[in-house]
């Protein structure tokens, strides 16, 4: 088969660039940027895994010399092994060659949290005094709201690194101050402004007409 794009030399220098690429990733100095970058990468491996895992079941049960053609070319053997489909002795030599997936498999798969955002009644707006603070526990999590300009915040009711809560704390600005040893953070991002690669989890907030909101807490799909 005629390569349609890049020869066989040239995929191999694509997949090295690609490997390089998630090994930066991986060195983000930003926890958010790396958290982001690692789910865009375990999704796009999902996806193209479990399509290409079901188009391989039909080949393999109609037309079982078609995988055998398939994997006589260099760039489809090497995709099937990256998804861990290829037939087992092809299989190994891609992997012999260090070749990965979008990220190592160990990662992907059904040991991938599926993730979905629950929506939990909070309460309604008015009734939220401006730079107070209240603690509840929505959705299993213990969420610290407060009201500064008309606006709800939410964030995880937990200084960072440490289980102490934050509800006796101030509110200047949009700064939240720790009660306890007073730590800054920025109520609209959660990010700690001592230590700015560091962010407390915010969840978002959904305010009705009618001044109830919800606040929504991401979950592991059960
Ligand atoms: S526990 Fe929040 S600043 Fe120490």
């Amino acid at each position: 088969m005629d390569p349609v794009y890049y020869n066989d030399e040239e995929y191999q220098e694509i997949l090295a660039y690609l490997n390089q690429l998630t090994t930066e990733a991986e060195t983000l100095p930003y926890p958010q940027a790396k958290e982001l970058t690692t789910s865009l990468l375990q999704y796009f491996d999902l996806v193209h895994r479990e399509a290409l895992a079901r188009m391989m079941s039909l080949i393999n049960s109609h037309y079982p010399n078609l995988k055998r053609d398939l994997e006589s070319d260099f760039t489809i053997k090497t995709l099937l092994g990256l998804y861990d489909l290829a037939t087992p002795e092809q299989e190994q030599n891609g992997k012999a060659k260090g070749q990965v997936g979008f990220v190592p498999v160990g990662q992907v798969g059904l040991l991938t949290p599926i993730m979905e955002t629950v929506w939990a009644e909070a309460g309604n707006i008015n009734k939220l005094h401006p730079k107070e603070l209240y603690p509840k526990e929505l959705a299993g999590e213990n969420v610290l709201l407060c009201k500064i300009d008309q606006k709800v915040f939410a964030l995880r009711n937990a200084c960072l690194d440490s289980v102490l809560p934050m509800q006796f704390g101030t509110i200047e600005g949009h700064q939240l101050i720790c009660p306890w040893h007073g730590c800054r953070y920025d109520v609209r991002s959660g990010i700690s402004l001592d230590k700015p690669t560091q962010k407390l989890t915010t969840y978002r907030v959904a305010v009705e007409r009618n001044g109830d909101f919800k606040v929504g807490i991401v979950k592991e799909r059960k």
